[in-house]
């Protein structure tokens, strides 16, 4: 059953956190509805513009419907991670999305405030949520490289206008973490203190958290044992610290590269251990449950775990 954003974020806010997992093909999906019934969690689906490029926008949402047929107990959103302003219209429009991003976190303050307005009120009068971001992570998103000297923590103040001007439902904030797999190095904590300031100015307000993959070490390492060259210092977000951001007011958690990894891992062990193989779909039965397993210990870690029959009498 395809919601809201808003309506998952109601039930959890405070308490647990959604996780939200970017997909591009059809392994990724059955994984993911499989992983969350296992672990009984909502969850939401989100798909970035370059996962309607790469799988072509009929067939990425095929496999949404498709999946929802063959799990027909899932509960989740399909939302649009970091859309532009057009391709935000194109997702409403559509009837297909529950919530989607509008990522202006690149224009001036007012700039992103015009163009977040005017996503919310074509949004909400299709009953569809709406994410905003403000401040700026570190790392690459999509096309916009920022610079990791330049990448700012949201400003609580600005937070709070920003909100108040937008209507928006949900905010992206810039609390310590980036995209993609070489977040930092050494050790790294989420800025907490900067989470409580944005929470007491904005209490109630769901927060949501972008690259918030963990890039486990044993990951990396069973990568390159299999040939891989990924840089081994790398560290993302410790999973423990979820339940404490999901405290204070972190509703949503982005998680991509983490799935990648899993995908990069299975696939070149196998490719190592079986090289005269060639069905591929050996493998890729191998990261459906891979896949389904990751997310399930998510879940777990992510508090979500167990509240699907709650989410179920409340929503339906
Ligand atoms: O934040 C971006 C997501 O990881 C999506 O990545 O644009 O390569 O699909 P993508
Ligand atoms: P990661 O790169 O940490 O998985 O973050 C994904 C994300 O924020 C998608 O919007
Ligand atoms: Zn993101």
């Amino acid at each position: 059953m395809i919601v809201t954003s808003s309506a998952l974020f109601t039930l959890a806010y405070g308490k647990y956190a959604l996780g939200a997992y970017n997909i591009n093909n059809m392994e990724q999906a059955l994984g993911l509805f499989r992983g969350h019934l296992d672990a009984e969690a909502p969850f939401i689906v989100q798909i970035s513009k370059g996962a309607r490029k790469y799988a072509g926008i009929p067939m990425i949402e095929a496999i949404i419907r498709a999946a929802d047929k063959i799990f027909p107990q899932a509960i989740y959103a399909v939302h649009l991670d970091h859309g532009d302003e057009a391709t935000c219209y194109d997702c409403i429009e559509s009837g297909f999305y529950s919530s989607v991003m509008i990522d202006a976190s690149h224009e001036t303050f007012e700039n992103n405030v015009a163009i977040t307005r005017r996503v919310v009120e074509r949004a909400h009068a299709r009953g569809v949520s709406v994410e905003a971001e403000l401040g700026m992570l570190g790392g690459v998103e999509e096309d916009i490289a920022v610079d990791e000297k330049h990448a700012m923590l949201t400003d609580p103040e600005e937070a709070k206008r920003f909100v108040e001007a937008t209507h928006v439902d949900s905010l992206a904030v810039a609390i310590g973490t980036s995209h993609g797999a070489y977040k930092f190095k050494g050790q790294q904590s989420l800025h907490f203190a900067r989470i409580a300031n944005i929470q007491q100015l904005l209490p109630g307000l769901p927060l949501v958290m972008h690259g918030s993959s963990s890039v486990p070490q044993e990951e990396v390492a069973r990568i390159n044992a299999a040939g891989g060259t990924l840089d081994p210092s790398a560290r993302g977000v410790d999973v423990n610290e979820f339940q404490r951001a999901a405290s204070l007011g972190v509703t949503k958690v982005n998680i991509d590269t983490d799935g990648r990894l899993v995908w990069t891992r299975v696939h070149r062990e196998f490719f190592r251990d079986h090289p005269a193989e060639f069905d591929f779909r050996k493998p890729g039965t191998l990261f459906v449950d891979e896949f389904a397993k990751f997310v399930v210990h998510k879940a777990e870690k992510l508090g979500a775990a167990g509240q699907l029959a709650h989410v179920r009498n409340e929503l339906s």
